[in-house]
């Protein structure tokens, strides 16, 4: 579904995706994982438009999308969840997963989202479709709440009920799980889980391994835009220049503290 070759991206004299190649098939949730600065959220804007390669190339369903707008990436089913939270404030989380039923430029979603709200209340068909993605995030009684007066766990949801709204074919998830704790983490991986068991192909950036290693099929390692580990969370746990490079904080339960 998605396959990356030898991408490459830098900022100034930092190279922050170095030859990066990777190759996602239908219905897999793969996580992406590596330090601070390993190039994770630059390889992800990659994918989504914001950001173009200076060498490599992105295909999406066998079509090559790398000189795509971010807007008709969109369209073609990429969405991205962004590793601070943004949602509208004044807004129900119910508006806000409705302001993800279109493919909006950034430019033009937060446009939307200031000027139309009322345009998108009265439209039955994007209510009707936002009820139904909230109910799939397991949302229910937060729908007519502020989004501002939710709790942390329930804005990711509404984040990621957000991007589910534009009926993506490809999901990526940036640090989702940042912040949370004991039950909003079971709540976002079994969030995490159902949307694999419906065969939703996803990208997870994550610094938890045990987090990781419940929810993602395979993972990817990148450090200083390189990859330099992929296979199964058994497989990349005990990979030594995995452990050098990253786990070596690992505590006695696995977990790795990280932003
Ligand atoms: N817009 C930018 N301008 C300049 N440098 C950037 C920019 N975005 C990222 N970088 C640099 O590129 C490298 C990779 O950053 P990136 O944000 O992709 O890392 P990351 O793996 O997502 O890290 P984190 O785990 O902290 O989110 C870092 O050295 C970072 O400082
Ligand atoms: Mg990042």
């Amino acid at each position: 579904m998605l396959e990356l070759e030898r991408l490459v991206k830098s900022f100034g004299g930092v190279r922050a995706v170095d030859g990066v190649s990777l190759s996602v098939p239908q219905g897999e949730l793969r996580a992406l994982i590596g330090p601070n600065g390993a190039g994770k959220s630059t390889l992800f804007s990659l994918v989504t438009g914001h950001l173009r390669p200076e060498q490599g190339t992105i295909s999406f369903e066998s079509r090559q999308i790398e000189q795509l707008r971010p807007a008709v990436r969109a369209r073609l089913g990429i969405a991205i969840t962004f590793q601070t939270v943004r949602l509208f404030r004044g807004m129900t989380a119910l508006e806000n997963v409705m302001v993800g039923a279109h493919s909006w430029t950034q430019h033009e979603f937060i446009e939307a989202a200031l000027r139309l709200p009322r345009h998108f209340r009265e439209e039955p068909k994007i209510r009707e479709r936002a009820r139904a993605v909230i109910a799939r995030a397991g949302l229910e009684h937060w729908a007519d709440s502020p989004a501002e007066s939710l709790p942390l766990g329930q804005q990711r949801s509404v984040q990621i009920a957000r991007a589910l709204c534009s009926n993506p074919k490809l999901l990526l998830l940036d640090e989702p799980a940042a912040g949370l704790r004991g039950e909003e983490r079971r709540e976002l991986s079994e969030l995490l889980s159902r949307l694999r068991e419906e065969k939703l192909t996803m990208l997870l950036v994550e610094h938890d391994i045990s987090f990781v290693s419940a929810v993602a099929d395979r993972v990817t390692v990148l450090d200083l835009g390189h990859v330099i580990a992929e296979g199964t969370p058994a497989e990349v746990r005990g990979n030594e220049a995995v452990i050098d490079a990253y786990l070596g904080s690992v505590a006695g339960d696995g977990a790795v503290t990280g932003s």
